[in-house]
């Protein structure tokens, strides 16, 4: 649809912007983006001008008519915003005077770009606080199914990446999802951040106009005004905290792609990765590449950087609002899209693929995994002092690897050569199983305590 569109700042200062500079300044592309948030923010305001009679009812109405056009044109793909109308905002107060005519010209009194934008910008971070939220308890739910299935697969815990402890799957699963938990409610302590409303701020001083900021907290859903118009029109810390949070996101997505990849290595063979998920080798026909992870891990390092990204553009910057400013929206939408895009595609992975569940076992018997059980079995059974035991075990252990045998494998002789007092009673304490079920606190990886934990679990994701 070809709208006759006038420049609207078409002043005696910036009448005749070279090309070169509508390049640099314009943010049209990027800050179509704020549409929604920018019509919803205008129909305020005009109730807002409306109250204090600077338009009619008629105006009003007249103007929420020609908003609905504009978004009618945009849901069907009619509008092709225009870079000479720099951004969103003067973009839709062109295509407004384009369809009303002069009316349009009223709307902006009393309010600036400058804190419209920061409205704008604050709605956004609001909206997209809660899809990820969304996003990330699906995620929850995939990983807890995961949890479930897996409650009595036991694979080897680690420390500096070697064999440690026994302990469940499920156990191993659900510390991913507290840390998902925890990111729940940083994005909460952001949105906190975020609820307040700048308008009423205009440039920086303060509107000349009585505007209503009841009414406007209202139409919009915040829950407070901001107390300093100054303040408001240069706060962006409610982006760098979001940034923030999507760091934490993307820190422990990064964790868990990095560790499945690792395990669907060949060599740990505790994953098998959906094949939808993965892609062959163009020479190496053995091959199955856990692509995906590898561009979770990869993108989410580059998420993990933008909040700093962010606090270097505004840093050191003087009060109050500066270009500077405009560049904050690629960052928070293409850091958005990014991390979006990583927790789907690790959601549909977590419902996909499979754990291997026998080869955590053996790894387990094959590395001793149950010493500190065989120490704790002296120290329980035949009353020798915790150091004292563990010297003695670490013993069997380098005895055992010289014979190349796992503790299984040696006799009761074998162990009586490292102390008389050794029994039969040991075996229960060789094995792998009751390493797990011996475990006794309500953190632990025993599997009545994580039954606990994956029940708790269900309860918080259907909420
Ligand atoms: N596009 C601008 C931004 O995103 C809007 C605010 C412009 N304000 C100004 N004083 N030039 O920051």
């Amino acid at each position: 649809m070809v709208l006759k569109r006038k420049k609207i700042l078409s002043t005696s200062i910036n009448k005749k912007t070279s090309k070169l500079m509508d390049s640099i300044n314009t943010s049209i592309d990027i800050d179509s983006r704020l549409f929604t948030e920018d019509i919803a923010v205008t129909r305020a305001h005009a109730l807002a001008l409306e109250k204090l009679k600077i338009i009619s009812n008629q105006e009003l109405i007249k103007i929420n008519k020609g908003l609905d056009k504009i978004v009618n044109l945009h849901t069907n793909k009619k509008i092709k915003f225009s870079r000479a109308n720099e951004d969103i905002h003067m973009n839709i107060e062109s295509l407004l005077h384009s369809i009303i005519g002069n009316t349009a010209s009223k709307i902006h009194t009393g309010r600036s770009r400058n804190d419209q934008v920061a409205t704008d910008t604050r709605l956004w971070v609001l909206k997209n606080c809660k899809n990820l939220k969304k996003q990330i308890k699906f995620l929850m739910k995939d990983i807890l199914n995961q949890a479930k299935i897996n409650q009595t697969n036991i694979i080897p815990g680690f420390t500096h990446l070697q064999v440690a402890q026994p302990v469940t799957l499920a156990h191993h699963l659900m510390a991913y999802y507290e840390m998902f938990k925890r990111d729940l409610s940083h994005l909460e302590f952001v949105e906190q951040m975020t609820n307040e409303n700048p308008l009423g701020s205009a440039a920086l001083a303060g509107s000349n106009y009585k505007l209503d900021t009841s009414l406007l907290n209202k139409e919009l859903g915040f829950n407070e005004s901001k107390n300093n118009s100054l303040d408001a029109v240069s706060d962006r810390d409610f982006c760098v905290y979001f940034l923030q949070s999507l760091a934490m996101v993307s820190l422990h997505l990064g964790k868990m792609s990095s560790e499945l990849i690792l395990w669907s290595s060949n060599i740990f063979n505790l994953f098998e990765i959906s094949k939808n998920y993965s892609t062959g080798s163009s020479i190496m026909p053995q091959k199955r590449n856990p692509d995906s992870l590898e561009l979770i891990r990869g993108k989410s390092n580059i998420i993990r950087n933008q909040s700093s990204s962010l606090l270097n553009v505004l840093a050191n910057l003087p009060l109050t609002y500066f270009k500077d400013f405009q560049e904050d929206k690629k960052i928070i939408f293409d850091s958005y899209d990014d991390l979006i895009l990583c927790i789907e595609v690790l959601s549909e992975i977590m419902k996909e693929s499979k754990f291997n569940k026998v080869n955590g076992y053996k790894i387990c018997e094959d590395n001793f995994a149950s010493a500190t059980d065989l120490a704790d079995y002296l120290v329980l059974e035949k009353k020798i002092t915790f150091r004292d035991s563990y010297k003695i075990i670490a013993s069997i252990v380098s005895y055992a690897q010289k014979k190349k045998k796992n503790m299984s494998q040696l006799t009761l002789q074998d162990f009586q050569k490292f102390n008389k007092k050794i029994d039969q009673g040991i075996f229960k304490y060789i094995d792998i199983k009751n390493s797990i079920t011996r475990k006794k606190t309500t953190m632990s990886t025993n599997p009545s305590k994580v039954a606990q934990a994956i029940k708790k679990a269900e309860k918080f994701v259907k909420k």
